[in-house]
This record gives C-alpha cells, structure tokens and sequence, in this order.
C-alpha cells in the first residue's frame, strides 16, 4: 500500500508519520519511510539546493524541475521496487505537493503541471492520502513559535502565497477519491485513531 500524507507546513504531518510507521511496524509490516525532497542519495543533494535559503534568485520554473527530478529517481530507485516487495510506503509529501505549491503557489499553469507529475510518477499512484487541513492563521501562529533562522526556504514565503497553496489542496480533496481531509486542529491521538481506520477500511475492501 501507497501512503502519502500532505498539509500546508506546520500542519503536524510528520508526528502522523511516525506514528503511523510505528502502528505498522508493530503489526509485523514491513515498512518503507520517504521525506520529499529527498530519500536517495541523488534526491538529498537536490532538497539541499532546494531548501537552501542562499538561494533566493531560484526561478519558480527550477524549483518545479528540481522537485520533480527528485521524486522522479525516489520513484524509480525506491518507491517502485517497494511495491513490488509488497512493503507499506508512507511519503511525507507527494507530487500532490507539486500541484498545491507549484502550481496554485507558484501560479505555474496547473495542467502543465499535472501532466509533468503524471510524468514522474508513473504507476506509483497512492492508495490513499491524508490532507491534514489547518487554516492559515495556525500556519502563522505555529511558525511564529519557530525561530526564523531554523525555517528553509520555502517556509518563508509570505501569507497569500499560503492561502493559495491551501486552495490547491481544497481543490485535490474535491478531486481525488483518494484524499481523505482530516482537521489539523484535532489533537495527535485523534488524528492517529482516524488514520487507522482510513487503513483498516481499504485492508478489509482488499481481503
Ligand atoms: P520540509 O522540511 O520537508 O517541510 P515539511 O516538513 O513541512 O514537509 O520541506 C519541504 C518544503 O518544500 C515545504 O515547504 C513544502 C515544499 N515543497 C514544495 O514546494 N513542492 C513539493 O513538491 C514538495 C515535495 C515540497
């Protein structure tokens, strides 16, 4: 099974994560974890450039090549092969991430982008996705609890472009069957219990 979780940042995606590989785990699954940008030794070398503040001057056409080539070697080198070995893969982001920031954020024309996604993907479409949904004005709140010289690149930018990377993932969630919409505000367990039952719902459907 293909697991992808997405949120705009600061959206508590990467506590699910973890929580999730461990529920697996201890089920006796076998398991496979993937951060976007990033996850092979190629990849990690492209999120540096990525999320490297120094580089400001990145065009938006760049940074959309960039995260694509990076999922593109984590799709062949590691997510494909997992499948295959019927292994649990669990994404911290996808290329849904592309369509929210890239396209809606970055204003890039939204079929183009798709299509590169498509692209890049191949068959490795997830079974399911969970969009950890929190308004903006937590976006704000928690980041203000970050110091600033700990965000990256990206986690800079200003509110609308947040609002908009937003009403990408609302348009996701109406689109694909796949997008499961859980509410950031709830508390770590809830979020958890919730997830579970999304997983055991299609185990079942699949016995
Ligand atoms: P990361 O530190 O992984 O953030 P988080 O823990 O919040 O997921 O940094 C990833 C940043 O890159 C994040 O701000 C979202 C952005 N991003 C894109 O803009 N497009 C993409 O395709 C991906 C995968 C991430």
């Amino acid at each position: 099974m293909f697991i992808t979780f997405e949120g705009l940042d600061f959206c508590g995606k990467s506590t699910q994560v973890q929580l999730l590989e461990k529920y697996l785990l201890q089920r006796g699954k076998k398991v496979e974890i993937i951060r976007e940008p990033g996850g092979t030794p190629i990849s990690e070398k492209i999120r540096d450039i990525l999320l490297d503040k120094k580089n400001s001057e990145m065009s938006i056409e760049t940074e959309l090549i960039l995260f694509s080539g990076s999922r593109s070697q984590l799709v062949s080198q590691v997510i494909l092969p997992a499948l295959k070995e019927n292994v649990f893969v669990i994404s911290d982001r996808f290329h849904d991430s592309s369509i929210a920031y890239q396209s809606f954020g970055r204003k890039i024309p939204l079929n183009f982008v798709e299509e590169l996604q498509k692209f890049v993907i191949k068959e490795a479409v997830p079974d399911i996705t969970f969009f950890l949904d929190i308004p903006i004005d937590e976006v704000i709140k928690r980041k203000s609890k970050v110091k600033q010289i700990e965000l990256d690149r990206i986690e800079l930018s200003q509110i609308d472009f947040y609002e908009r990377v937003r009403k990408g993932y609302l348009y996701l969630a109406e689109k694909e069957k796949r997008f499961r919409t859980i509410s950031g505000l709830n508390s770590i367990p809830e979020i958890h219990a919730i997830i579970i039952e999304e997983i055991k719902k299609i185990e079942s459907s699949r016995m």
